[in-house]
């Protein structure tokens, strides 16, 4: 596929885009909206469709040692007991003496700035430093993070001072039945992880599968993010892809390796550039409570780099904590070598929204033509969600018979729109923006001279002529030029 020259550096733009094409709108919006969070349209819902069904091949039906798994949001609240998150999920959190306005501690910068007028010390909400160095226009003369400040007396971003941090659970409760007391309580799950380990000795029972091998889930997950932004990238109710694989404790270390590969690769293999990609190890203060060692894959975002998948060595942790609280033996047998042991567990944990929220970002595209600027999102075939536009270049009757006939034979094969609205400009400049790789035009001479039709590629606009009868085997082969 030919690569993206352009890079996105206002997301304002790309968030536009998805109101206008109908990939993404703000939820509840004749009510005003509710904050953070986003309803996919007609088109990003098959995008959203598209990577997750990739991913579900990729990690699940290719693969003889991947078994899938859709089990409830609800879930016995031990479970969260026993995970940890019930004691340890939370984020420290500090407050506007003036707005009473909560923000993380850690997404909180205490910057020492040089305006025309003065020497100051401000702060800044943004996910990590680099950010939060871009939001500033003045010179910076020094940087920390809120917590290492010594100060008992730092500006909240508000103009007021910040509190001292309280920790914040981050789950959100609710009730089972009609009785609204403490023995009635369950939480939106904060992780799909953890019922593919309460569900370990049911897929080994009736799989009868030795280990390795692993358990993968979809699904929504709930947080409650007290700074939650940057469109879908961090919301409270939000999708993952995550899969937990068994494995023996001597070999954690290169399974683990050879998820972190895999997992890179998959993102490359469906558009993300090289240099928009990296791995970064987590020192050894940032692991999570279950993990001995963590690496994220992250995305270069228009406002920073930001995290799309962590791949943990989770150890034991979670089989042992389970077996312990539930009093169920959650050990494996090792017939050929004849020992019981607790398996480790690998886990690639990927968020569906902010895969394609990267996947869309790297494929936006803005091209200087002769007339106008071009926008247009260059995604991988397999993840656009038209393949094909059947465009008659007038709603001419014998025009429209032949283009129905044309629409009817490509959308057997794939995902095809038909579109004889407006004119033929811009109807490409509508296909353009939702990614769509080819444009089948057909005009007076297909139906009455020579039953060819026009095929015009995405990317380089070139167009070629072919006969309708060979057309499916054209399609097959301009679509191979975009993977
Ligand atoms: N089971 C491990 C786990 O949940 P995580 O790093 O907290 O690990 C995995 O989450 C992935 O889920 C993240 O890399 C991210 O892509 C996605 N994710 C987490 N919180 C999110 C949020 N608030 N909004 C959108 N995606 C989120």
């Amino acid at each position: 596929m030919e690569k993206n020259n352009y890079k996105l550096k206002d997301l304002d733009k790309l968030v536009s885009l998805a109101k206008r094409r109908g990939i993404i709108f703000p939820s509840s919006e004749i009510y005003g909206g509710l904050a953070s969070v986003w309803d996919y349209g007609p088109v990003g819902v098959e995008i959203k469709r598209n990577v997750k069904n990739l991913w579900w091949k990729s990690f699940v039906t290719e693969r003889d040692d991947i078994f899938g798994l859709d089990a409830s949001i609800l879930m016995h609240p031990n479970v969260w007991k026993a995970s940890g998150h019930l004691d340890s999920f939370s984020d420290p959190l500090v407050e506007c003496s003036e707005t009473g306005k909560r923000y993380r501690e850690d997404h909180i910068f205490i910057l020492e700035v040089q305006t025309k007028k003065e020497n100051k010390i401000i702060s800044i909400e943004a996910s990590d430093e680099d950010e939060a160095k871009n939001k500033v226009k003045d010179k910076i003369l020094s940087i920390i993070p809120l917590n290492e400040s010594k100060s008992s007396n730092n500006p909240s971003p508000d103009g007021g001072t910040l509190s001292e941090p309280r920790n914040f659970n981050l789950m959100f409760k609710t009730f089972i039945g009609p009785v609204e007391d403490s023995s009635a309580t369950v939480y939106l799950r904060p992780e799909t992880a953890q019922a593919m380990f309460v569900n370990f000795l049911n897929v080994l029972n009736s799989s009868r599968k030795k280990i390795p091998f692993g358990i993968a889930q979809q699904g929504k997950s709930f947080r409650n993010e007290i700074t939650p932004g940057n469109f879908t990238f961090r919301t409270r109710e939000f999708e993952q892809m995550e899969m937990e694989f068994f494995c023996s404790p001597e070999e954690d270390e290169s399974w683990h390796d050879y998820w972190i590969n895999f997992s890179l690769d998959w993102f490359k293999k469906y558009g993300l550039r090289d240099e928009n990609l990296m791995i970064r190890k987590h020192d050894k203060n940032e692991l999570p409570h279950y993990s001995k060692a963590s690496s994220d894959i992250e995305y270069l975002f228009p406002w920073s780099w930001g995290e799309l998948e962590t791949i943990s060595n989770r150890t034991d942790y979670d089989l042992k904590a389970h077996s312990e609280l539930s009093g169920k033996d959650l050990s494996y047998f090792d017939q050929e070598n004849n020992n019981r042991y607790t398996p480790f567990v690998i886990e690639p944990a990927m968020g569906a929204d902010r895969s394609v929220l990267a996947f869309l970002c790297d494929a936006y595209c803005e091209e200087e033509t002769e007339k106008e600027t071009r926008t247009l999102l260059k995604l991988h075939p397999d993840i656009a969600p038209i393949k094909i536009a059947v465009l008659p270049l007038s709603r001419n009757e014998k025009l429209t018979e032949y283009s129905r006939n044309i629409f009817d034979k490509i959308n057997s094969i794939y995902e095809t729109q038909y579109d004889d609205t407006q004119s033929i400009g811009r109807r490409y400049r509508r296909q353009d923006e939702i990614g769509t790789p080819l444009c089948v035009t057909v005009d007076f001479e297909s139906v009455e001279e020579d039953n060819s039709v026009t095929i015009r590629h995405r990317d380089t606009m070139k167009q070629i002529r072919v006969n309708s009868d060979n057309l499916i085997e054209a399609i097959h082969d301009q679509l191979k030029s975009f993977s």
